[in-house]
């Protein structure tokens, strides 16, 4: 995506071959710095600490940090153990996102079934930058299949604004390009459609406020920034033509996992029959799990990013105590909607309902895993 006239990614492999590159995700909008990522510690360091983010992102920046640890195998060969070991602890970087256990997996599985040194290091890096350029191209298709919904909004509403909702970042933040729930809306700009986004804010951290305001902004697409609880009154108003989110996990029967707060916008969605569309690449499907609500883990993270807000002042980034400081928080960061509160899912594949007979339609090759 272009920021200030330059073409960037999230992620990139610089020209050493040894050094994962990535953009510091936690000092936007304010300011925009790169990181380098060199060992695993430094990659499960990134992620936990939201240096980057956004499912589809971790899991590109996890299959980096597998060709890390060839690259940094303390012995001459890489064993098999030494490599499942860095591996699982690559996974418990965070928990939510399926994506990050899928791309591990996969560089485990191709990596390990390669022999010798240098062969196994080349390998893993293809590997990973094979994972990257998939999910920049599922996220590309994806914007053309949900470009369809705007368009035939703004038919129906005889060219008329459309007003999207969208929670947290599921933008290129998050992705390596394009994003996935932005991505039919930098699809929809392009084209000339006329659009406009509400972006919820997203407590704790602001994903909404800080990641996406900046991107939609970078890229002209008028949007306003609400707070987390505002959607259900302008849904009520006719104020939402659409709601489309990203997601961390999502069942092969439809429920969704995604950022806290998605299942009260879906609530107040279907309240008010409004659309509420998830977007998402295949490797965010979890082909394993039938009820996302018993099963998929929830992560909790540190008190402190509720206590304390982030912001900047007089030039400076500075975290400012909100709370009583000896009042206890509790950080849940993602929800599960349910499938029956999901329109459908916008896919690299196309676009189905939120059930296990469509979702199995759309990727045949998963009915028996
Ligand atoms: O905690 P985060 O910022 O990693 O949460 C991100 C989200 O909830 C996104 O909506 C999700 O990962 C989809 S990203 C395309």
């Amino acid at each position: 995506m272009k920021v200030d006239g330059n073409n960037m990614r999230t992620i990139w492999l610089d020209k050493d071959l040894s050094t994962v590159k990535v953009i510091d995700q936690r000092l936007l909008p304010h300011r925009l710095v790169i990181s380098d990522l060199k060992t695993v510690d430094h990659v499960i360091a990134a992620v936990k600490e939201m240096v980057v983010r956004g499912a589809p992102l971790i899991g590109v920046t996890g299959a980096y940090g597998v060709y890390l640890a060839t690259l940094n195998s303390p012995a001459k060969t890489i064993e098999d153990h030494y490599l499942a070991a860095e591996c699982s602890r690559l996974k418990s970087a965070r928990p939510t996102a399926v994506n990050l256990a899928w791309a591990v997996d996969r560089m485990f599985s191709l990596v390990s079934g390669v022999s010798g040194t240098s062969e196994k290091i080349d390998a893993a890096r293809k590997e990973a930058g094979k994972i990257a350029e998939e999910e920049v191209e599922s996220c590309r298709k994806i914007g053309e299949h949900g470009y369809h919904l705007i368009e035939g909004l703004h038919r129906r509403k005889n060219k008329e604004t459309v007003n999207l909702l969208t929670h947290c970042n599921a933008g290129w933040l998050a992705c390596v390009e394009y994003g996935t729930a932005t991505a039919p809306m930098y699809v929809a700009f392009d084209k000339g459609i006329d659009i406009h986004v509400w972006v919820d804010e997203t407590r704790p951290l602001n994903q909404g406020a800080r990641l996406t305001a900046w991107e939609l902004g970078k890229y002209g697409i008028r949007h306003t920034v609400i707070t987390d609880n505002a959607g259900g009154h302008l849904m009520q108003h006719g104020m939402v033509d659409i709601v489309i989110t990203g997601t961390d996990r999502t069942t092969y029967t439809g429920d969704v996992a995604n950022k806290i707060g998605t299942y009260l916008k879906a609530l107040a969605a279907h309240d008010n029959n409004i659309p509420f569309y998830v977007a998402l690449p295949s490797s965010t499907f979890d082909w394993t799990l039938r009820d996302g609500i018993k099963g998929i883990p929830i992560e909790t993270r540190d008190p402190d990013e509720i206590r304390y807000v982030q912001g900047m002042n007089h030039g400076m980034i500075k975290d400012v105590l909100i709370t009583p400081i000896a009042s206890p928080a509790g950080n849940f960061a993602f929800d599960v909607t349910p499938a029956r509160l999901v329109t459908g899912f916008i896919t690299e594949r196309g676009i189905c309902n939120a059930s296990e007979k469509e979702i199995l339609n759309l990727f045949p090759e998963r009915k028996n895993s």
